[in-house]
């Protein structure tokens, strides 16, 4: 019997058993999806992004199916951090895969004391923060839509935690590259891309928008491409780990994120179509490198080749 490939992925000195992540906010504080797949199989978990106090969200509408994907202005509802230690942390706690919570604040003070709060949780192995959010003392700019805001930031949070940090980037930036090596610069241990984009749908009948917040950001398949790109650019412009995200749906998704150079990837959107769909990908994966005979998914990473394959006719 031939020995399985062997899909352990490294994010600078942590390993995981597969490079298979949940996207923050597709799947909860995972129990949700306990009894639906095994959430032991998983890389790694990461959970719905948290802020200093409990937060409603927007009111709704506030997602609305597009084609080739959804739009969302959930509006970051969440339990925040006290009732995520008491109630949700326990749970987390009993899984075999690493956790990392996802933060959010509106200024760089909020995201270093969550940091400060997560750094003394056993059972976090990290944090992802998220810097799609207005900075509210800069006007309401994204801390991700400026290198200068950005490297605040992550400068702000990684005083704060020696855990594994990856800093999670906006796609609504003309450079990407330019907030990624600003965040590396900053101190981050890795990179996730891409968070959604801004985007917007109307109801012709009533001429209103879909969604109550007006705009909303686009996930799933139609944002896929958009993502690969910037993946592949930040992995050029980059030295730490970088994790893709954007449409993935299927195992041949998740590979094309890693030929281009991504040492894991996150699944968002897909886990509301089907939430086995990580473990899918997991078996996908393992296939696709078993009917190639190739032994180890880390040596597929970064295998891209961009030369012309040859002379034209
Ligand atoms: C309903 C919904 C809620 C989300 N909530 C968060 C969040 O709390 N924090 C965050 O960093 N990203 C959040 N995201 C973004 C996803 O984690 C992911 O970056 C994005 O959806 C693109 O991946 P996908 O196309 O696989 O969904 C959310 C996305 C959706 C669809």
């Amino acid at each position: 019997m031939c020995k399985k490939p062997d899909l352990r992925v490294t994010l600078g000195d942590m390993e995981l058993q597969n490079p298979v992540l949940t996207a923050s906010g597709t799947f909860g504080y995972a129990r949700e999806f306990e009894g639906l797949v095994d959430l032991n199989r998983l890389g790694a978990i990461i959970v719905k992004g948290l802020a200093l106090r409990p937060t409603k969200g927007n009111p709704p509408p506030r997602i609305v199916e597009t084609p080739c994907g959804m739009l969302n202005a959930i509006g970051l509802e969440n339990v925040g951090i006290d009732a995520f230690t008491d109630q949700k942390l326990p749970f987390l706690k009993t899984l075999a895969p690493p956790i990392f919570a996802n933060i959010y604040g509106t200024c760089i003070e909020d995201y270093a004391e969550l940091a400060a709060r997560l750094e003394a949780l056993e059972g976090i192995a990290g944090v992802e923060i998220n810097i799609s959010c207005p900075n509210v003392k800069a006007g309401g700019i994204a801390f991700g839509a400026d290198a200068d805001a950005a490297y605040q930031v992550v400068k702000a949070v990684r005083a704060k935690t020696r855990k594994h940090l990856i800093v999670k980037l906006s796609p609504n930036v003309t450079d990407i590259a330019r907030i990624a090596r600003s965040a590396e610069a900053a101190g981050a241990d890795s990179l996730s891309l891409i968070n959604t984009i801004t985007g917007m749908a109307i109801d012709l009948e009533t001429r209103r928008p879909k969604i109550a917040n007006i705009t909303g950001g686009l996930s799933g398949p139609a944002i896929k491409p958009v993502a690969l790109r910037m993946v592949w650019q930040v992995v050029q412009a980059t030295q730490i780990p970088v994790i893709g995200i954007g449409g993935i749906m299927t195992a041949d998704d998740a590979l094309e994120f890693l030929v281009a150079g991504a040492s894991a990837v996150q699944i968002g959107t897909a886990n509301f179509i089907n939430p086995q769909v990580t473990t899918d990908i997991i078996d996908g994966i393992e296939l696709f490198l078993a009917q190639r005979k190739i032994a180890k998914l880390a040596d597929l990473i970064g295998t891209l080749e961009t030369k012309p394959s040859g002379p034209l006719e």
